[in-house]
């Protein structure tokens, strides 16, 4: 049976207002889970760095939970100075909204092409007890098609790498896309972020780059991804120099923080 054209168009207008409704809903309903699973995604990320034992084993978000709420402690500073923030709740706050509110501020020109700074950062210590044990620091910044977001784990002696990992990123699957590499991120622990004047020094070099204690300040390029390793050399130097934790790392060397 053949429809009129008016109903046709009523029909396939209910339709798409019927789907649209649907598709809303179910975007705003899903929120608070999508909000959830950052979350608890982030906290993966920050015990796997960490290299804590519990984040082997912890596979449900209940062990997950546990095992970062038992081993770290979200820190917040004020970047430029190094100190902390005490007014701020770490719970609450948002470092990604922060590189973009009202108290951010214009970059300096960067390599790693950071465009703007958040007056405060959040960070993370591996704690036992009182005592400091690592050190987990956001990082982010250039590569070749996209903003790498990741984390660099430090020892406390604030020099020591412990690890890295990207948990975001845009490069291409098997060239720029190895840092998420197991192999390629083995490399990083034990060699030292600082040279001996404290000048960030860990850098991503073309080909292979040796054990730690031959090559302190190297690490094997990604073969064919020349750019993206040149990215991460530039954003983990950014991170652990002036403009990133830089005075907030001497000062916890000084054992002032
Ligand atoms: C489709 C395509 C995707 C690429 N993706 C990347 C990438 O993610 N990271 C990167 O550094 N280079 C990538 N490249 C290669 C770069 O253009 C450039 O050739 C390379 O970084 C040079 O590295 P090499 O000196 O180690 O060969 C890509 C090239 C093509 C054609």
């Amino acid at each position: 049976m053949a429809h009129s054209t008016p109903y046709t168009i009523f029909f396939a207008g209910a339709v798409s207002v019927v789907c649209g409704v649907l598709v809303a809903s179910a975007a705003v309903a899903l929120k608070p889970m999508q909000d959830a699973n950052k979350v608890l995604d982030q906290r993966k990320q920050v015990i796997s760095v960490a290299g804590v034992a519990c984040a082997e084993t912890a596979a449900d978000p209940a062990a997950i939970n546990a095992c970062y709420e038992g081993n770290i402690r979200e820190v917040v500073i004020d970047l430029k100075t190094g100190e902390p923030a005490p007014d701020i709740n770490p719970e609450e706050f948002d470092m990604r909204r922060a590189f973009k509110d009202e108290t951010s501020v214009e970059a300096p020109q960067n390599a790693a092409k950071v465009l703007r700074l958040p007056k405060h950062a959040k960070f993370f210590q591996v704690v036992d007890g009182e005592t400091v044990k690592t050190l987990i620091l956001p990082i982010q910044g250039y590569g070749l098609w996209s903003v790498l977001y990741g984390f660099l784990a430090l020892d406390a002696d604030a020099d020591t790498i412990k690890g890295i990992t990207f948990y975001e990123h845009g490069e291409t699957p098997g060239l720029g896309g190895e840092v998420d590499n197991p192999k390629w991120k083995a490399q990083w622990p034990g060699r030292d972020a600082y040279n001996e004047q404290w000048e960030p020094a860990i850098k991503v070099i073309k080909g292979s780059a040796g054990p730690p204690a031959e090559a302190p300040h190297s690490v094997d390029g990604l073969s064919g991804a020349t750019i993206t390793s040149n990215g991460v050399t530039n954003l983990v130097q950014f991170w652990l120099g002036e403009n990133g934790f830089g005075p907030y790392l001497s000062k916890f060397r000084e054992g002032r923080s």
